[in-house]
């Protein structure tokens, strides 16, 4: 049977069409019965009058319970009132299932019960609303990279190397040997630029982080472009860039599932670059004056990343971080050996860190020292090391943790809701 999907309803404004979906409301008067239908693409307000329908589909329809999937067909007339513009004046109705009591109702629920209930918790507006943003996120995404003439490059997920640290790999068997669950694409693209000179990857990404924040994930989704021919500069202001285009897109694309979320816009208006800019020393001499107890050498925490972000309109830059803290790659700053050539961007409203990349080391003999000085296995990361043998150019990178744009966009505090079945500290179900 032919059927229109909720979203296109203006181009059949008083025509008979039908819809498929699944029962999200039902409110009666007696003699006319509401019902609210969502097909995916959007809520139709369904009116059925005693006097259109036989009896007993009228009282099929009455004892309709939440979630019921059904096919339902009528005439659809222009009203304003009604979510989306238009209703339907409903004559004919075909049951599919009539659901079970939906065990996720309007009243309040634990957050571990709707976790529990995720694969039914993803019906709900709030949750379909953050899962569109990301949709269209991911769709952004790839438009500003392609129209900027990077090539996507495909990073594996299972890895023989290292590449964020030791201390958060997920270790599996592979044949006689072990494999590890990539924490990044990064050392894969830094190849293929030598064969693309733009590339990007955009892939999940793991970290067995014993970490329980609402800011971490065990699996995340990381945007990691990376550039020949790049210093930090270039790679800083690429970074900007991307971050002002995916959040005034989303302004565009998104103002109906913004407005479910109940988002102040007017926040994510003002995202526009250059981005304010402080070095780390900076950064850490701010948060001293107000009152944190950071050290120079030592890394943000959550709360520092919030102290730092208060007070701007728009992302933070912070760049130039101590070798000390961050990874073998990055290269030492020729101002000043102290420091690697890197930076950080973090969100306002305390959303913490989106954006972590650097400038990489190009000289083959010191990326040996380097990798040596974090006790990584050379045998490993061999291939690594061939880059810098052969053409080897200044080039920078970042990558971009997804669901920590968009829990900022959507305004949401926590990443569970910004990744369709998160994985997090204690849980892997469903
Ligand atoms: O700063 P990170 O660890 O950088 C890298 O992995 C580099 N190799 C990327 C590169 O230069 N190509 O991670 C990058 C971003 C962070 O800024 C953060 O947004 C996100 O990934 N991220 C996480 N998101 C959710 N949960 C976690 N556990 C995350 N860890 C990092
Ligand atoms: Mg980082």
């Amino acid at each position: 049977m032919e059927y229109i999907l909720i979203k296109k309803a203006d181009v059949h404004e008083g025509k008979e069409v039908t819809i498929k979906g699944w029962l999200h409301n039902r409110r009666s008067s007696g003699k006319v019965l509401f019902l609210i239908i969502r097909d995916g693409s959007g809520y139709m307000q369904c009116v059925m009058s005693k006097n259109d329908v036989s009896p007993d589909v009228f009282e099929e329809a009455n004892a309709l319970t939440q979630e019921s999937s059904l096919i339902i067909s009528g005439t659809l007339r222009k009203d304003e009132r009604a979510p989306g513009g238009y209703e339907m004046i409903a004559s004919h109705l075909e049951i599919i299932q009539k659901a079970q009591p939906f065990p996720i109702t309007k009243k309040e629920h634990g957050v571990d019960f709707l976790m529990d209930h995720r694969h039914l918790w993803l019906r709900s507006p709030r949750q379909r609303a953050a899962l569109k943003v990301r949709s269209d996120i991911i769709s952004i995404c790839r438009e500003f990279y392609e129209k900027h003439d990077f090539i996507l490059i495909d990073s594996p997920i299972l890895t023989p190397t290292v590449c964020e640290g030791s201390s958060t790999l997920f270790e599996t068997e592979y044949f006689d040997s072990r494999a590890f669950l990539t924490q990044s694409g990064q050392l894969y693209l830094e190849p293929a630029i030598m064969a693309f000179g733009r590339t990007y990857c955009f892939g999940p990404t793991f970290r067995a982080e014993k970490t329980k924040t609402r800011r971490h994930l065990q699996e995340f989704w990381m945007l990691e472009p990376e550039v020949a021919f790049a210093d930090l500069e270039d790679d800083i202001r690429l970074a900007e860039q991307s971050i002002e285009y995916i959040v005034q897109q989303a302004l565009k694309r998104c103002q109906r599932e913004l407005e479910v979320l109940g988002r102040d816009t007017s926040k994510l208006e003002k995202v526009k670059v250059p981005f304010p800019r402080l070095q780390y020393t900076e950064a850490i001499h701010m948060l001293q004056k107000k009152g944190s107890a950071i050290q120079w050498g030592e890394d943000f925490g959550a709360p520092d990343e919030t102290l730092i972000a208060e007070g701007y309109d728009r992302p933070v830059i912070v760049h130039r971080f101590p070798l000390e803290l961050k990874a073998f790659y990055m290269k030492t700053d020729p101002e000043d050996e102290r420091l690697s050539l890197s930076v950080d961007i973090i969100a306002p409203e305390g959303y913490g860190e989106i954006i972590g990349g650097s400038q990489r080391e190009d000289d083959h003999d010191i990326l040996l020292e380097k990798i040596k000085k974090h006790n990584l296995s050379v045998e490993s990361i061999q291939w690594y090391l061939d880059i810098r043998k052969y053409g080897s150019v200044p080039h920078s990178g970042f990558g971009m943790g997804l669901e920590r744009v968009v829990a900022w966009v959507c305004g949401v505090s926590h990443l569970r809701e910004t990744i369709p079945y998160p994985r997090m500290l204690y849980r892997l179900y469903p």
